[in-house]
């Protein structure tokens, strides 16, 4: 099985991952974990010093690396990966993408938690968080909505991933 998990921040792309690896015995990639230990810094600290530029760059090399290494894996993407170069055709045409799209206020309420470690979103409260998220996820839906596999609720298990991703 070759899996990747896209989705806005927040949207449960880490949790699930680890979950779903674990429960299919697929190795497990974190692509923003897997750029901070190849880059030596924090994602934050990659934006600052580096520029966003570099750091799309990097996710799409990275991201493309994995999947050449490893027959099986599931692959937790960033927020944003899918929507830089032809990065979501790449995924489509080599393994299963599923979209994970809770509401936007069990996001915003997530991304409260990490938000220090997030750069985009890092000096916004709550209004202008929630405003942020509508705006960047209409940009980025068109890019999203190519996955094969769209999961919209905000209660899921296990199962509504056995049910839904059964032969990749
Ligand atoms: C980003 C999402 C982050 C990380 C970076 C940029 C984005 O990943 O890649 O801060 O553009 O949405 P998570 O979605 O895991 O927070």
């Amino acid at each position: 099985m070759k899996l990747f998990l896209l989705g806005f921040m927040g949207a449960g792309k880490s949790y699930w991952g680890k979950q779903l690896a674990a429960h299919w015995d697929l190795p497990y990639f974190d692509l923003d974990e897997v750029i901070v230990e190849r880059e030596g810094m924090p994602v934050a600290d990659i934006f600052n010093t580096k520029g966003e530029d570099y750091f799309r760059k990097r996710e799409a090399a990275v991201l493309r690396e994995l999947a050449a290494e490893n027959d099986r894996f599931l692959i937790s993407c960033g927020g944003g990966t899918p929507c830089f170069s032809d990065t979501m055709d790449f995924m489509n045409a080599n393994g299963v993408t599923v979209w994970l799209n809770p509401s936007i206020p069990l996001m915003v309420e997530r991304l409260q938690r990490k938000q220090y470690k997030r750069p985009l979103i890092q000096d916004l409260g709550t209004e202008e968080l929630t405003a942020f998220t509508e705006k960047k996820l209409a940009e980025r839906q068109p890019f999203y909505e190519q996955s094969q596999v769209i999961i919209s609720d905000d209660e899921i298990t296990l199962e509504t991933f056995e049910k839904l991703i059964r032969h990749a």
